[in-house]
């Protein structure tokens, strides 16, 4: 690997250096950085609940059981849930293992909260089955994010939505929660009347067999060989393609459209102007988004400056002088969201142009799911 893929991160949040290796973590470039265990357990009163993990086998599910580790969720048991494919499959958690349980109606009875990332068809299955037996769901597909009595929560953006949970808790999609996470700071600043982005999509987004198949297509590209397209429509590596999700009828995608709709509920604001198109890129992981945006009070670059420096979450990247801007490589596998390339949009009257960069597995996510997990415990909302 290029030395230039491993960057020191001071300022970057905790990622442990010893963090069991899960098998996607080739495709993450190891975050540096002297790790310090975060002492959680003084936020968390005495409630440990019983926990479940729906698709533990998968992208997304993997990152939830290395982020449970690293963030020290307290847990008084976990539970490993995915399709009766995986019965009895063994993943490795700390220092032990977890026997894959298949993901049944009653294997909620006994669990108080349970995270959902087994796509939208599984939660819209069992995530009410387990909420009829007491167990909160924290679910990462869009099946239950526009219900109006469903919260959709960025926790550093409206953790209040989750006090009016009936049991479901939506996270949001991925790219506009990275999004959002430069857009909020901004709009409360400068008041946010509408955006324009164009979203760059790392592979892993669609899960395992994205990341598969980008590494396979640039092997046959070095051997001269050709690589049959399957998770994807047209070939990946060394292209791009303005199609994320399923087309509708008025010409936009699906997760286009997730992007208009989320962050105008996330943020309430109801009428929200928003127009997006997302497109897939070759990389593994870490969502890119070029945004435009256009506000009601008059904008600086340095009060933007401070307004995404003071906001939890995010890093401020932007000395373009000295080639310094995020980028994928350096926002794969840690938690904060990197925001460069901040500048005067003269196609508005009060117009920023902006460009942040997520590690969609992470904040757009497990690491967003976990954060949910862990105020709705602080909140004794379990
Ligand atoms: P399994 O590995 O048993 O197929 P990815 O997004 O990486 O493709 O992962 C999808 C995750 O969702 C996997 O853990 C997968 O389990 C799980 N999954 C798929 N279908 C179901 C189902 N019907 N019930 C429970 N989990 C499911």
């Amino acid at each position: 690997m290029p030395s230039g893929f491993c960057r020191l991160r001071t300022n970057a949040s905790a990622v442990r250096e010893s963090t069991p290796p899960n098998r996607f973590s080739k495709y993450q470039p190891s975050p540096l950085g002297n790790f310090q265990p975060i002492d959680r357990t003084e936020n968390f009163s005495l409630k440990k609940p019983k926990l479940g993990i729906v698709g533990a086998t998968g992208a997304v599910g993997q990152e939830i059981l290395s982020l449970l580790s690293q963030r020290q969720f307290p847990f008084k048991q976990i539970k490993a849930l995915a399709s009766a494919r995986s019965l009895g499959k063994e993943l490795p958690f700390e220092d032990s293992v977890l026997t894959v349980e298949e993901a049944r109606p009653e294997a909620f009875r006994d669990l108080d909260l349970a995270i959902f990332s087994a796509g939208g068809d599984t939660s819209r299955e069992l995530g009410p089955q387990a909420v009829s037996r007491g167990c909160v769901v924290v679910d990462n597909s869009s099946a239950f994010r526009m219900d109006p009595t469903t919260p959709l929560v960025v926790p550093e953006i409206n953790p209040d939505a989750l006090d009016r949970h009936n049991g479901i808790v939506a996270n949001p999609n991925c790219s506009t929660a990275v999004a959002l996470m430069a857009l909020c700071p901004l709009h409360e600043r400068f008041g946010l009347r509408r955006f324009f982005c164009s979203t760059y999509q790392a592979v892993s987004g669609v899960g395992t067999t994205g990341l598969v198949e980008l590494e396979e297509q640039v092997k046959a590209w070095a051997i001269g060989e050709a690589a049959m397209p399957e998770a994807f429509p047209h070939p990946i590596a060394f292209n791009l393609l303005p199609h994320v999700d399923a087309f509708r009828d008025d010409g936009y995608t699906k997760e286009e459209l997730k992007m208009r709709n989320e962050s105008r509920k996330i943020l309430d604001i109801p009428d929200l102007a928003v127009s997006c198109t997302c497109v897939r890129v070759p990389v593994f992981r870490a969502h890119s988004i070029a945004i435009n945006a256009e506000f009601t009070k008059p904008v600086n670059v340095p009060d933007a400056h401070a307004a995404i420096e003071q906001f939890s979450g995010v890093e401020l990247r932007d000395d373009p002088g000295n080639k310094i801007y995020p980028m994928p490589i350096e926002y794969s596998g840690v938690e904060p969201c990197g925001v460069g390339r901040l500048r005067v949009d003269h196609a508005f009257d009060n117009g920023l142009a902006l460009w942040v960069v997520g590690d969609q597995l992470w904040k757009g996510a497990a690491l967003n799911a976990i954060q949910i997990a862990e105020l709705l415990v602080e909140k004794d909302l379990v």
